[in-house]
């Protein structure tokens, strides 16, 4: 089967309305996407999706949705304005800006292929002086000018700042979030005293998020502006070890329900250099993009670090009384955290195929799950003659699922268009129709007809889509 590429993706999304270009008619905005009408419908039902499975069906969970402009004490204290910051520097001989931590991964990257092994350890774990010596030492060059001359690494700190009110200055200087974490960690007191919740109590968040990242890229993989999954799941000290299993484990299992390859996944656990000083344990969820393996979902047991430093910034009493032992602790948190574009591509990578149907004729399918295909099912009358009923069928189904109605070209182009955006059925609404009242249902991924009566429509649907 032929190798999907990002063109062969990115074309698919620009051409068929889910992804374009940000800005496309003023030349663009580098690295910023907007999601066109199966886009929006997609990403929607993969929220929904999220949502059902982490909030609506688990007892201890519930959501919530906070502000993205918050009191910039919030981010003083979980430690954004000091640390959150990529190295930075720049090549005197060429001036471009690069990230030092990326120059030496993908020069590890590059020996591998050539068949020489290093024994670096974990890049991220590196601090600022190691990875410089580090570069020096292995006259690491710079990937434009291929010269080795670089500053001193210098920190950026990624978060974007703005201001409140009328004038610019230090007094007013607020952030756009860079995480949708800070708003379920200042709100965990409202939530637990609204909810009269018992630990364990998880709190679900989906919302925008912004990084002015240094090295964008890979389509919608790494942007600066971006939606998060994130549930901050709050426990006992002595059970946070085995919810980070248990989420760990629901996670994955949840990528394959909605159609995501179990090949193309892996779990990746952090060595104790790499974990950051308060977490006893972070596994990241990897996919394999056709870039490579990248980043989907980090789930991180970040112990009491969070509340404990809003409690001590904010002056709030952030602990919690057990009910019936009397107990006081500072909960403990386990942080699953996903980004919803990595998951949109995910699943657009793992449905791509190319299929042969014969010699000279070929397919290109979405094979997506129905439960989050954007169209679910496609209404088409075989002649203008029958489009008065064909559109009644059309508006009536779209009274349960997100439908489309397509009466141009022939029906071996209007199934070929449907494959294309993964609508996982097709309704021929012929002669027979109107007498028989009976359509033909057309599978997308067996391509087998079957004959069913229009008042069993919905139901026949439901079941195929939902179960
Ligand atoms: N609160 C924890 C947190 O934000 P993170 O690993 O920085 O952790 C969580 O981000 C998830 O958000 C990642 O696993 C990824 O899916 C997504 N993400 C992070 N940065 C992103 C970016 N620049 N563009 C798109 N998605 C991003």
């Amino acid at each position: 089967m032929k190798e999907l590429t990002m063109t062969d993706l990115i074309a698919l999304c620009k051409n068929r309305g889910f992804i374009f270009a940000g800005s496309e008619i003023y030349g663009g905005l580098s690295n910023s996407w907007d999601y066109g009408p199966l886009g929006v419908e997609l990403k929607n039902n993969l929220k929904s999706a999220w949502w059902k499975r982490f909030v609506q069906q688990e007892p201890n969970n519930v959501g919530l949705d906070s502000a993205i402009i918050m009191n910039p004490k919030v981010w003083e204290a979980s430690g954004h304005l000091s640390g959150f910051s990529d190295p930075l520097m720049d090549c005197k001989a060429c001036k471009t800006r690069h990230r030092a931590d990326k120059l030496i991964e993908e020069w590890i990257a590059s020996e591998e292929q050539a068949g020489r092994k290093h024994r670096v350890g974990s890049v991220e774990a590196m601090s600022a002086e190691k990875m410089q010596d580090f570069i020096a030492k292995n006259k690491i060059v710079c990937p434009n000018c291929k010269k080795c001359d670089f500053t001193p690494i210098r920190q950026f700190n990624l978060m974007f700042k703005t201001f409140i009110g009328v004038t610019e200055d230090n007094t007013n200087t607020v952030y756009l979030r860079p995480e949708t974490a800070g708003g379920i960690f200042v709100n965990f007191k409202n939530v637990q005293r609204a909810t009269r919740s018992k630990m364990p109590l998880g709190i679900c968040q989906i919302g925008k998020a912004f990084r002015n990242e240094i090295t964008p890229g890979n389509f919608i993989f790494r942007t600066r502006e971006f939606e998060q999954m994130e549930m901050e799941f709050f426990c006992h000290p002595s059970s946070s070890k085995e919810w980070h299993t248990y989420y760990r484990q629901a996670c994955f299992d949840f990528l394959v329900s909605i159609g995501i390859n179990k090949d193309d996944l892996r779990f990746r656990d952090h060595s104790k250099e790499e974990l950051v000083f308060y977490s006893t344990a972070t596994t990241d969820i990897e996919y394999k993009y056709p870039f490579g393996w990248g980043e989907l979902w980090g789930i991180a047991n970040r112990t009491d670090y969070d509340l404990t430093q809003h409690q001590k910034f904010s002056g709030e009493d952030l602990s919690y009384t057990d009910p019936f032992t009397n107990e006081t602790y500072i909960p403990h948190v386990v942080e699953p955290s996903v980004g919803v574009d990595r998951m949109f591509l995910a699943v657009l990578c793992s449905s791509y195929r190319v299929e042969q149907i014969a010699d000279d004729d070929e397919r290109v399918v979405l094979g997506l799950s129905p439960k989050i295909a954007p169209i679910k099912c496609a209404i088409l009358p075989l002649s203008k003659k029958l489009e008065e009923n064909a559109f009644k069928l059309f508006q009536n189904l779209n009274n349960s699922f997100r439908c489309e109605y397509d009466t141009t070209g022939s029906i071996g182009k209007r199934y070929r268009r449907q494959d294309e955006i993964g609508t996982p059925f097709c309704i021929t609404y012929d002669f027979d129709s109107e007498t028989d009242h009976k359509v033909t249902v057309r599978n997308r991924d067996t391509m087998e007809q079957e004959r069913v009566a229009i008042d069993d429509l919905v139901g026949y649907l439901h079941k195929k889509i939902y179960n």
